[in-house]
């Protein structure tokens, strides 16, 4: 397969500083050497650059709305050119506001060659919160709001088509944090989730065959993975952890079975923040997951 690999060192959605550091924190932990192993052919276009973060409060319900706008927009870019020319783009973020912009950039792609798109948003949080309803003002709170269609103009219709996407084609696994509104809105619009109480209870392997139920040839399939859904003790380098997360044996597993499917068509590592991390270890881990997602495995031959 090949693969074009860009970095989006920015935190303009996220509560905590730091996240910009993660494109090259997973460069360190070896990402691109780890996809070259399993034979894929990698270009590194390296980073995508935008406007600093200026560190303010929210504004009508948004922290940064022009910066995470702008930086949206290069992604959005990056990501269509990619697809344009038949590879599978990786973003490495940066914080998840900029799922806005690579997922609408595949959806773009599938309605232009007339493909099924479905999103696997493996998350703590649901992300779908708006700027009534927000907590924090932070931007990384509302992508997948936003992508349905609910959220401000500019980033709603970034891609041109707006909403890019319906609830439907979304699925979230690892989900435990919703905030108070954001769980009404969550309900109202009927989102497909799968928080850690279900996967408890029946297990990943078959949360993940129900999640990936359906896809045929014609489905691109989008991964969007924030490093927040794995346990904080095994990846404590993100800005919002929240104990109770998906344990190390669980997300190989997922990884594994997406690799199984085929059907990977694009993927979103965000929220590796390095200012918060035990050394490396997460940025390690995350490479150590992708390994899995490219087809790695303890039998079969490499
Ligand atoms: N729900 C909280 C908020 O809206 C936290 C969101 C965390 N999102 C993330 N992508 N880490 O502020
Ligand atoms: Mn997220
Ligand atoms: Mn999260
Ligand atoms: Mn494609």
């Amino acid at each position: 397969s090949q693969v074009s690999i860009f970095g989006v060192p920015t935190d303009v959605g996220a509560g905590r500083r730091g996240a910009s550091m993660g494109p090259e924190g997973l460069r360190v932990a070896g990402l691109v050497e780890a996809l070259i192993a399993r034979g894929v052919d990698v270009d590194d276009l390296g980073d995508l650059k935008g406007p600093k973060n200026p560190w303010t409060g929210p504004r009508e319900g948004y922290r940064h709305l022009d910066e995470v706008v702008a930086w949206n927009r290069a992604v959005l870019e990056a990501s269509s050119a990619e697809l344009a020319r038949g590879r599978m783009p990786i973003m490495l973020g940066g914080d998840h506001c900029l799922a806005i912009g690579s997922i609408a950039a595949v959806a773009n792609h599938c309605r232009a060659t007339g493909r099924k798109l479905r999103v696997l948003w493996l998350d703590a949080h649901t992300d779908f919160n708006t700027s009534q309803i927000t907590p924090s003002g932070n931007v990384h709170g509302m992508p997948v709001a936003c992508l349905c269609g609910i959220g401000p103009d500019e980033l709603t219709g970034l891609g041109g088509v707006s909403p890019s996407m319906q609830v439907a084609q979304f699925r979230q696994i690892g989900i435990r944090s919703v905030d108070p509104d954001e769980k009404r809105l969550v309900k109202e619009h009927g989102l497909d989730i799968y928080d850690m109480r279900y996967i408890d209870e029946v297990g990943m392997r078959r949360v993940v065959e129900e999640a990936l139920d359906g896809l045929d040839d014609d489905t691109h399939l989008h991964v969007s993975f924030d490093v927040d859904v794995l346990d904080p003790t095994i990846a404590p380098g993100t800005g919002t952890p929240v104990p109770g997360g998906i344990n190390y044996r669980e997300a190989q597993l997922v990884m594994e079975m997406i690799a199984d499917s085929g059907r990977l068509g694009s993927l979103d590592i965000v929220e590796v923040n390095t200012a918060l991390d035990q050394g490396n270890t997460t940025a390690e881990l995350a490479v150590d997951l992708v390994e899995s997602l490219f087809g790695k495995s303890t039998l079969m031959r490499d």
